[in-house]
C-alpha cells in the first residue's frame, strides 16, 4: 500500500500529534563524519559545485537513510547558495570554511541581483526532485534555507566564526540599509523556499544559526520580522507545508520568536531548559531538539542519559527528536546508529 504523505511520522509531529517514538532526523545528518560522503565529496571541485551537481548532492542526501533508521532526508545543499545566487562572491576554502566578498554598505547591497536568476537554482530543483523519487517513501524530504539575517551574517562578515560585530554595528548605524538588504534576502529566500516545495520538499527548516547575537529590540527587527515576512509569503502559497524556524541561542526570546513568527515547529538548541521548553513552547507549536552534539560525539552512558532525558521531557507533546546544532566531523557513526536505537525503543530499554 503506498503510504499516504499524512502518514509520514515527521509530517505527523509537526502537525502537533504527540507520537511515541517520536520521530528523528538529524541536522548535518550528512556530512564528514561518513566515510562515505568524504568519497563523495572528492569527486566535486569545489564544495559549491558539490551543492549544485544534482547526482552528487542527491548521492550525499541518501546516504545517512542507508545506514540508520530516521524519518528525514534533508535537501544536500547550503544556506550560501542564496547570496550566491544574489551575485555574491562565495567560496568555500578547505578548513576555513565561507568566505565572501563582503556587502558593508549600500551601494554593494545595490548591486545584489534582486531576484536571482532562476538558473542558478535550477540543479538544486533537480536534486529535490531526485531525492524524492528514490528515498524511502515513509521518509519525509525536508527544504531548508537560512534565515534573512543569518544569511546577512556571512554576507557582511564575509566569513564565519566572528563574534558578528561588523553587521552589528552596520544594523545599528544605516538600519535603512540593513533593511535593505533583509528585504532582498526575504524576497529571494521565500522565493527559493515556495520552489523548494513545489519541486517535491515536504516539510522546511529555516536556519538561523546566529540569531543569539543580538539585543531584544534588534532580535525583534532582524530575526523575527524577516522569519514572519519569510513564513506568511510561503503559507500564501502552501498554507499546509510545515515550517520549522531555528533561532539558535535565543533563550528566553524563543518564546516570544515561536508567537510571532507564527511558526509550526521550533528547533531547540541544546541550551534551552527542557521543563521550561514544555510547557512555554510546546504547548503553542511542535519542538525539535536538542541533544548536545557532544554528547553525539562522546556517546557511551552521555549520550544515553542525555537522549532519555530529552525523551522524556517532551513525551506528552508534539515532539521531533535531533540535536542542538549539527554532527561534529569526529563524530563515530555508531554513534548515531546507537542513538537511532535509543529512540526507536523509547520507552523501552
Ligand atoms: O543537514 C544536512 O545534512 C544538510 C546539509 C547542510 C549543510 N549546511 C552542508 C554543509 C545544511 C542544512 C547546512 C546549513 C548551514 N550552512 C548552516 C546552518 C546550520 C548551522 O550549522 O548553523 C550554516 C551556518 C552554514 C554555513 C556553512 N557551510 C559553514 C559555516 C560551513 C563550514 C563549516 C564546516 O562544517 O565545514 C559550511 C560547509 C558545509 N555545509 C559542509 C557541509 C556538509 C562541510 C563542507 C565540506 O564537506 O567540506
Amino acid at each position: 500500500m503506498a503510504m499516504g504523505e499524512t502518514d509520514k511520522k515527521l509530517l505527523r509531529a509537526l502537525r502537533g500529534e504527540a507520537l511515541t517514538p517520536p520521530p528523528l532526523w538529524l541536522m548535518r545528518q550528512a556530512g564528514r563524519y561518513l566515510p562515505e560522503y568524504r568519497q563523495v565529496r572528492a569527486k566535486a571541485r569545489s564544495f559549491l559545485d558539490f551543492c549544485y551537481s544534482p547526482d552528487l548532492a542527491t548521492e550525499a542526501t541518501l546516504q545517512p537513510l542507508r545506514r540508520f533508521d530516521l524519518d528525514a532526508a534533508i535537501l544536500f545543499s547550503d544556506i550560501l547558495v542564496v547570496p550566491d545566487a544574489l551575485g555574491q562572491r562565495v567560496e568555500f576554502k578547505d578548513g576555513e570554511g565561507p568566505i565572501l566578498e563582503p556587502v558593508r554598505d549600500r551601494a554593494a547591497i545595490d548591486k545584489l541581483k534582486t531576484t536571482p536568476g532562476p538558473d542558478r537554482f535550477a540543479p538544486v530543483y533537480e536534486t529535490l526532485q531526485r531525492i524524492k523519487r528514490a528515498m524511502p517513501p515513509e521518509a519525509t524530504l525536508i527544504g531548508f534555507a537560512g534565515a534573512p539575517w543569518t544569511v546577512a551574517v556571512y554576507m557582511v562578515e564575509g566569513r564565519g566564526g566572528t563574534d558578528c560585530e561588523e553587521i552589528r554595528k552596520f544594523a545599528l548605524r544605516k538600519p535603512a540599509d540593513f533593511a535593505r538588504l533583509i528585504e532582498t534576502l526575504v524576497e529571494a529566500t521565500a522565493g527559493y523556499l515556495i520552489n523548494q516545495i513545489k519541486n517535491g520538499a515536504e516539510a522546511i527548516q529555516i536556519f538561523d544559526s546566529w540569531a543569539g547575537v543580538l539585543s531584544e529590540s534588534q532580535f525583534r527587527q532582524w530575526v523575527i520580522a524577516p522569519t514572519r515576512a519569510v513564513v506568511e509569503s510561503i503559507r500564501k502559497t502552501y498554507p499546509k507545508t510545515p515550517i520549522i524556524g531555528f533561532p539558535r541561542g535565543a533563550g528566553a526570546l524563543y518564546a516570544d520568536y515561536v508567537r510571532d513568527t507564527a511558526v509550526d515547529a521550533v528547533s531547540l538548541d541544546s541550551a534551552v531548559p527542557l521543563a521550561w521548553a514544555a510547557a512555554e513552547l510546546q504547548s503553542r507549536c511542535a519542538v525539535q531538539g536538542n541533544l548536545d552534539n557532544l554528547a553525539l560525539l562522546v556517546g557511551g552512558p552521555a549520550l544515553e542519559d542525555e537522549a532519555r532525558r530529552i525523551l522524556a521531557a517532551f513525551a506528552k507533546g508534539p515532539f521531533v527528536f535531533n540535536l542542538g546544532h549539527g554532527i561534529l566531523p569526529d563524530t563515530p557513526p555508531e554513534h548515531v546508529a546507537r542513538l537511532a536505537a535509543i529512540v526507536r525503543r523509547w520507552p523501552d530499554r
